[in-house]
């Protein structure tokens, strides 16, 4: 019985000494987690590396060669869950390719559409790049934490989340719109 007793003192000193602990431990990885992301948001890379910035460009506003309707990520009115799709199928009648390889198949794009319900000149292409649904969400944030709301300036610390301290983002031409500045 005294043993018992013993034995939830013991485990409870050791708990209100490993409670802080694990407390302290979280705070200090979440931080670190934070910081990480302060630097280079993780939708960054796979916006350049799944050759959005091609299209779209570092800024985030298209540009010559982009093949639709210039459209600009600062002044984006889609929703979240309306960008995934996007980013995910593609948008049918532009340049606008599809990311997600099962798109239309066995991920459903815009309420059940098969690429044969669209005329062939209508349909959009597949990405030569893959996205993963994880990634996809991922770029979507990208596009909101970092061009929505923006106004058009062009900023060398935007050129250099994807191309690092270079000369080309140092000399940004800075008329806004369409495709100004380094490609
Ligand atoms: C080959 C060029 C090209 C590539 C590569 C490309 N896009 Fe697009 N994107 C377009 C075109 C063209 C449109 C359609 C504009 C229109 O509606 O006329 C578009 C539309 C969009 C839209 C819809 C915007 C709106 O407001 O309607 C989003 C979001 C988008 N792209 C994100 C991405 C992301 C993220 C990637 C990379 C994973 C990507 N795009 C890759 C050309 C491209």
């Amino acid at each position: 019985m005294a043993k018992g007793i013993e034995q939830t003192d013991i485990s409870r000193v050791i708990l209100m000494f490993l409670t802080p602990l694990l407390a302290l431990a979280f705070l200090a990885f979440s931080t670190a987690a934070m910081a990480q992301e302060g630097r280079i948001h993780p939708g960054a890379p796979i916006y350049k590396q799944a050759g959005c910035i091609t299209c779209h460009k570092w800024h985030g506003m298209g540009g010559p060669g982009y093949g639709g309707t210039p459209i600009n990520f600062r002044q984006n009115f889609l929703t979240r869950e309306q960008l995934i799709e996007v980013i995910a199928c593609g948008r049918p009648g532009t340049g606008m390719p599809y990311h997600i390889p099962e798109a239309y198949i066995s991920y459903d794009c815009y309420e059940g559409m098969a690429l044969d319900d669209f005329e062939p000149e209508d349909q959009p292409g597949k990405s030569r790049s893959v996205l993963r649904y994880r990634q996809v969400k991922q770029v979507a944030e990208f596009i909101i934490d970092h061009f929505e709301g923006r106004d058009d300036t062009l900023l060398p610390s935007d050129c250099e989340i994807f191309f690092g301290k270079s000369r080309m983002c140092k000399n940004l031409k800075m008329d806004s719109g369409g495709g100004g500045g380094a490609k």
